[in-house]
């Protein structure tokens, strides 16, 4: 059974991905998941937030601040320090498995982390994820201004590095299909749908507004599953699956809508690295039923464009006879 894939130019022995977190900040765990069988690794981000907040003073907060003379220092010295660390994974990782290992940054502008893009290529990373976001909250800030940002980030990287470049990004942008596919013209190579964020509830006891569970549910995967179906064979670019893929049924549904890689976090978190290996089992034993040989024998054969009934993807509001 042939599960090769092949995601931003590279060679991953079959779709699973293991998505940055907790599960891949540690080289042990990231021996684990790569023996039980994962296909390749993003490593957990290093984000531009917490070096700032280790730092732990009001003034940078702002991302952008002016620091006076001690603040620069010690803001130096602590992203120097960070960075070294996340350089270092990456050669360890790179040294202890012998599947991809994606890097992965967050960022906010075109200026803080373009130099550190260079260094993640240079410490040897086989790709590198940007998760890309800027919460759209502020009533000043119009759609096509978020966008020239995201753009504006996504051209800088692409001059600066020659690895591999995908996007994870979320799926507020009002026109998702057209920005993804200027996104992709642009020379990205791969787009992740979609991130997931940290999201706030409200607790009613103490009347306070808390965090909420990090972990999703296959129920989840829905949002993701309907735009792979309609942006697979539209976009110029790989199309990795993320959000809710927990099950053989959640990785085989998202590459039959025409997903290139599927990407797992909570799934892998709740069930052990040993759950890879027991999806990839029945991942080829499906094959193995409905007689196809190779990922790419189904990959996308219900996307919009090959679907008998496309609207299907589409298709929002709830008619009477669906809501019975
Ligand atoms: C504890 C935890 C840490 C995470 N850290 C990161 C991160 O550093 N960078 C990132 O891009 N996504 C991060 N994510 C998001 C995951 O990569 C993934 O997009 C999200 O969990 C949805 O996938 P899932 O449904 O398989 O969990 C994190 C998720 C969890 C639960």
């Amino acid at each position: 059974m042939n599960l090769t894939t092949k995601y931003l130019g590279l060679n991953l022995k079959n779709p699973i991905v293991i998505g940055a977190s907790e599960l891949t900040n540690s080289i042990e765990s990231i021996k684990e998941l790569a023996q039980a069988g994962a296909g390749a690794i993003v490593l957990k981000s290093l984000f531009e937030e917490q070096i700032l907040m280790d730092i732990n003073s009001e003034r940078l907060n702002n991302m952008t601040g002016a620091y006076d003379h001690i603040e620069n220092h010690l803001g130096f010295y602590l992203k120097t320090h960070s960075v070294q660390q996340y350089l270092n994974l990456i050669k360890e990782a790179k040294a202890a498995v012998d599947i991809p290992i994606i890097a992965s940054i967050n960022c906010y502008d075109e200026n803080e982390w373009i130099d550190f893009a260079a260094q993640v290529q240079e410490a040897g990373a086989d790709a590198l994820e940007v998760n890309l976001f800027v919460m759209p909250a502020d009533v000043a800030m119009t759609g096509e201004q978020m966008e020239v940002n995201y753009m504006n980030v996504t051209k800088k990287l692409l001059e600066v590095v020659d690895i591999p470049v995908s996007m994870k990004l979320s799926s507020y942008f009002s026109g998702l299909a057209n920005f993804m596919h200027e996104l992709s013209a642009v020379g990205v190579h791969g787009l992740v749908l979609f991130n997931k964020f940290y999201s706030p509830k409200v607790d009613i006891e103490n009347e306070a507004v808390v965090a909420n569970s990090n972990k999703t549910s296959s129920h989840d995967n829905a949002n993701t599953l309907r735009w792979m179906g309609i942006l697979s064979g539209r976009v110029e670019c790989d199309l990795s699956a993320s959000t809710g893929i927990h099950t053989s049924e959640d990785v085989i549904a998202n590459l039959m809508v025409g997903a290139t890689t599927t990407q797992m976090v909570s799934s892998i978190m709740t069930n052990g690295a040993n759950h890879i290996t027991s999806i990839l089992k029945d991942l080829e034993a499906w094959m193995n039923k409905k007689g196809y040989a190779s990922i790419d024998d189904f990959r996308g054969k219900l996307n919009q464009k090959n679907v008998s009934n496309p609207m299907m993807l589409e298709r929002a509001q709830f008619m009477k006879y669906f809501s019975e």
